[in-house]
């Protein structure tokens, strides 16, 4: 996969912290940001979308997964992660198979803290870098439901 610029990855960033203003997290007072870069530049943005039955909730990636999948585009090449908290957040366990769906392993994910764009905080304190394989390692995947039975 091509490396993704760091002014790519910015505005990558920067679109998940807008993603934000989507949320709806009134239960957790917790809000996500989710955007995804496709190949052609296009950014796909998700926030958190909660319930009063809280397992109807559903994750800002999962949100900006299937904004994009519904509207006919299916291939990616990063996507960035954020939240209001200063440490970077992970995609959940749920998230990493729904990205695995549609992202290759070696795409890139970045996990961005609430604070990646003051210039006084450390590059290593604020973003993590991790690839979709790295997230989810052994991972089943569409592939998987090709081969051969016996
Ligand atoms: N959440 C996400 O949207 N993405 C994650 O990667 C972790 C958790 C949301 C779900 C819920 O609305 C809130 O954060 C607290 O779990």
């Amino acid at each position: 996969m091509d490396k993704i610029s760091d002014e790519t990855r910015d505005r990558l960033i920067k679109a998940s912290f807008e993603a934000k203003d989507g949320a709806y997290s009134p239960y957790s007072k917790f809000r996500v940001g989710a955007a995804l870069l496709t190949p052609n530049g296009e950014i796909i943005k998700g926030a958190n979308i909660e319930n009063a039955s809280y397992g109807g909730t559903i994750c800002a990636e999962r949100t900006a997964i299937v904004k994009a999948v519904s509207e006919g585009t299916r291939k990616f090449v990063a996507l960035a992660v954020t939240s209001d908290v200063a440490s970077t957040i992970s995609p959940c366990g749920f998230c990493r198979q729904v990205i695995r769906e549609f992202c290759a392993l070696d795409m890139p994910v970045f996990m961005a803290g609430a604070n990646f764009f003051d210039a006084n905080v450390k590059p290593d304190a604020k973003l993590k870098v991790m690839t979709v394989g790295e997230l989810l390692p052994e991972s089943f995947g569409p592939e998987h439901l090709e081969l051969p039975r016996i």
